[in-house]
C-alpha cells in the first residue's frame, strides 16, 4: 500500500532543502502531499512543490473547497513531517490555531506528526519556543532537536535543520514501526558510543579498527525516534550525523573515555557500541617515522587503555542508569561465545551485554546484524538476524523495561 506523506513546510530558509526530502520520500515511492504556508512561498515557489510532488499546491482552506482539503489531507495521511518548522509555525501548531491549510491539516492529523525546526539559536532557545516544543511533545508530537553549525549568515549554533536524507531515516523507521512508534524513551537522557578508536604512532600513522560505527549510528538515530535526548561519542565514523542526535567526535581511546564520563554523569542510560583500542603506542613520535637503511623495523611498545565500560559499570556515576555493553565473539577453547559473553557481563559489571558471533568478521560494515542480549539477571533475549535498526530497537526495548522497573 502506497505510503501517504503529507510534507508540510513553513518559512524559512531551510525550505530548499525540503526539496530534497521531498524528493526522498517520492523516489521510495510515497505519495507525498506537499502543504507550504505562505511564507514558505517567499523561499521556494508552488511550481517547485507541484513539479517534485506531482500534485497541486495550496497554503489556504479556500482553493479546491469541495474537496475539503482543510480536513481530508489530515485524515487521510500516514505521517506528516514539517520540515522547516519555524518558531512561528511551532506556537501555532501548540496553540491550535487554524489560520491556514498546514495548520487545519496539523489538527486533523491522527497519524504520527514530525516537527523538524530550523531557526536561529536565540530563537530555538527562547522560553517560549522552548515551552511550545514541550507542549508538542507532551501530545506525542516528534520533535527533532535541530542540528549544530553553520547557520544563514555568518553565525553558527543550534539551529540547522538537521541533513535530509537523515529527516527521512527517522520518518522511514517510524512508519516501519508502525503502532510500535511510541515515544517512550522521552524525557531520558541516553549516550551511545560508536566507531574505531586509533591510536597515533606518529603523525599519520596509527593503530585502528574495523568498526563502522552502524551499529552505534543506528542506536542513536533509534533512540532519537523515541523521544531521548541522545549524545553520541563518535570515533572515527564518516557516516552522517543522525537526525536530533548531539555529536561529540573523538579519535583515540583516552578521548572516548573523557567524553563518556562526561556525559555519562547525567545520563539514564549509556550503550558502548564503540570498538576501543585496548592497547595505544606508549610513546606517539612528533615527526613521521622513516625506514631504517639497514632494513630493521621499529619495536613498538604498547601500553594498556582504560576499559571504559568496566569503569563506568563500577564507578556507577547515577543511580538507577542502565548500562550496556557489546561483545565481540568468537568462541575459543575455554568456551562457547555465550559463555564467553557470561564471563564478560560478570567482569565488566554492566546491566546488559549484547554478544555478537563474529566468527568469520561478518558483522562488520554489514548493515545486518545477530545477537544475544544477556542481562545481569540471568535473563538472554535472542535477536535474529535482521537490521542493524532492528537489534537497536530491541536493545532499547530492554533499557526501557529496566527504567519502568
Ligand atoms: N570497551 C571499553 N573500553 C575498552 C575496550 C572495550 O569500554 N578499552 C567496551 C566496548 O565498547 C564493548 C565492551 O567493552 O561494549 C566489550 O569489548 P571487548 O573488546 O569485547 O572486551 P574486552 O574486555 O577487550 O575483552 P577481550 O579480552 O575479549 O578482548
Amino acid at each position: 500500500m502506497t505510503v501517504k506523506v503529507v510534507l508540510g513546510v513553513s518559512g524559512g530558509i531551510a525550505a530548499y532543502k525540503a526539496c530534497e526530502l521531498l524528493r526522498r520520500f517520492t523516489e521510495s515511492g510515497h505519495d507525498v502531499t506537499v502543504v507550504p504556508t505562505a511564507s514558505a512561498l517567499q523561499f521556494v515557489g508552488a511550481p517547485t512543490w507541484s513539479a517534485l510532488s506531482g500534485k497541486p499546491v495550496a497554503t489556504d482552506v479556500w482553493t479546491d473547497v469541495h474537496a475539503v482539503p482543510h480536513v481530508h489531507i489530515g485524515q487521510q495521511a500516514d505521517v506528516v513531517v514539517v520540515a522547516p518548522a519555524t518558531a512561528d509555525l511551532l506556537a501555532r501548531a501548540a496553540h491550535g490555531l487554524a489560520d491556514d491549510l498546514l495548520t487545519n491539516t496539523l489538527l486533523t492529523a491522527r497519524c504520527p506528526v514530525v516537527f523538524a525546526p530550523a531557526m536561529h539559536t536565540e530563537m530555538w532557545e527562547h522560553p517560549a519556543t522552548q515551552a511550545n516544543v514541550a507542549t508538542l511533545r507532551e501530545r506525542g508530537a516528534v520533535v527533532i532537536e535541530p542540528a549544530v553549525g553553520r547557520l544563514t549568515g555568518a553565525d553558527t549554533g543550534k539551529g540547522r535543520l538537521p541533513e535530509p536524507g537523515e529527516i527521512y531515516e527517522l520518518v522511514r523507521g517510524l512508519l516501519d514501526r508502525g503502532a510500535d512508534a511510541t515515544q517512550d524513551l522521552s524525557g531520558r537522557k541516553v549516550v551511545v558510543s560508536a566507531g574505531g578508536t586509533r591510536e597515533y604512532l606518529d603523525p599519520v600513522r596509527f593503530l585502528g579498527n574495523r568498526s563502522s560505527g552502524l551499529q552505534g549510528y543506528a542506536l542513536a538515530r533509534a533512540a532519537a525516534s523515541r523521544g531521548a535526548h541522545v549524545t553520541l561519542v563518535s570515533a572515527n565514523v564518516t557516516l552522517p550525523d543522525p537526525a536530533g542526535v548531539h555529536v561529540v567526535r573523538v579519535e583515540t581511546t583516552d578521548q572516548l573515555r573523557d567524553a563518556v564520563v562526561a556525559a555519562t554523569a547525567t545520563a539514564d542510560a549509556v550503550v558502548m557500541a564503540a570498538a576501543p583500542a585496548d592497547f595505544r603506542p606508549t610513546a606517539v613520535s612528533e615527526a613521521k617515522i622513516k625506514k631504517a637503511d639497514d632494513g630493521s623495523a621499529p619495536a613498538i611498545e604498547l601500553a594498556q587503555n582504560p576499559d571504559i565500560l568496566a569503569e563506568i559499570s563500577h564507578d556507577r556515576a547515577r543511580e538507577g542508569a542502565v548500562i550496556v555493553g557489546f561483545a565481540a565473539e568468537t568462541g575459543d577453547a575455554t568456551g562457547s561465545v555465550l559463555d564467553l559473553g557470561r564471563a564478560k557481563l560478570a567482569r565488566k559489571g554492566c546491566d546488559l551485554l549484547v554478544v555478537n558471533d563474529v566468527s568469520g568478521g561478518a558483522v562488520f560494515g554489514s548493515t545486518d546484524n545477530e545477537a544475544v542480549v544477556l542481562a545481569a539477571d540471568g535473563a538472554a533475549v535472542e535477536v535474529p538476524r535482521g537490521s542493524k535498526t532492528a537489534l537497536a530497537h530491541v536493545i532499547w526495548d530492554e533499557v526501557a523495561r529496566r527504567f519502568a522497573g
